[in-house]
């Protein structure tokens, strides 16, 4: 039996001038799993998941996605190949930013039908039912006609999650999306996290909740200076700890309060 993989990234480098932020990832995710990145600030984390939707482009590796070779050797990012992979893999992979990004200027619902909408091209009906049923699952059925300003953080990322989640994507990338919220904002998106990883969704999340990473992965990667230097399932990370960087890493950092 064919194990369904649905993205794996294999020796990607990323520079910006001199800089190295990304020495050599490897990551591969099948359908369900939930994989989480944990590293400290400035170790390549954000701009790694900025790679796998090519909203940076890659200075060498590869990524296949779905069985679909998206960038390699024998596929150039001047490619029209590369070009419809890419709008592909943009309708494919949704992203949550730590900032929610919404449009300030639309309303909650118009935040959401937008995508479906002009990506998708959905008819503006099925992007209202859509949206609609994705509001509800992140519990924000009474805020719909409301626009972001006059929402809270957490109302505004879980707002964001229903976003990516009309799209009906079938990776969602989180980059700590509880990290811009006061702790008891924190725990309404933790909530939405835990029910989406409940539903079997394929995730990839950035976060620095120690406690979440350890209640929702199936696999954790510990990221410093832009290389993987451990990885594996949370009892492995959290209890049989291997290097010093990963020990005075999760003595630094908080694991929650919820
Ligand atoms: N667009 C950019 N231009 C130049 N340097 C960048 C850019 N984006 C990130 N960096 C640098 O790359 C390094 C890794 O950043 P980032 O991926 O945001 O780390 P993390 O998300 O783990 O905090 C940092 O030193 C950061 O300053
Ligand atoms: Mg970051």
């Amino acid at each position: 039996m064919q194990l369904t993989k649905t993205l794996e990234l294999k020796n990607i480098h990323k520079s910006y001038g001199m800089l190295n932020v990304l020495k050599g990832i490897d990551l591969s995710a099948e359908t369900g799993q939930i994989i989480t990145i944990i590293g400290s600030s400035g170790s390549g984390k954000s701009t790694l998941l900025r790679c796998i939707n090519q909203l940076e482009k890659i200075d060498q590796g590869e990524i296949y996605f779905n069985g679909k070779t998206i960038i390699s050797e024998n596929v150039n990012d001047k490619s029209s190949q590369f070009r419809e992979n890419i709008h592909d893999l943009r309708k494919r992979v949704s992203m949550v930013f730590q900032q929610f990004n919404l449009w300030s200027h639309m309303t909650v619902l118009q935040n959401v039908i937008e995508a479906p909408i002009s990506v998708l091209k959905l008819k503006r009906t099925d992007a209202i039912e859509r949206a609609t049923k994705e509001l509800k699952r992140v519990g924000l059925s009474d805020k719909i006609n409301e626009y972001p300003a006059n929402l809270s953080g957490g109302q505004q990322q879980r707002a964001a999650i229903a976003r990516a989640l009309a799209m009906n994507p079938e990776i969602i990338l989180f980059d700590e999306p509880t990290s811009a919220l006061d702790p008891e904002l924190e725990s309404e998106v933790v909530t939405v996290i835990q029910k989406l990883a409940s539903e079997n969704r394929t995730m990839i999340l950035v976060t620095h909740d120690m406690k979440l990473a350890k209640d929702i992965s199936n696999y954790i990667l510990f990221m410093d200076e832009g290389k993987i230097v451990e990885k594996g399932s949370p009892d492995v990370i959290f209890n049989n700890t291997k290097t010093v960087r990963l020990k005075k890493f999760l003595e630094s950092v908080s694991f929650g309060n919820t």
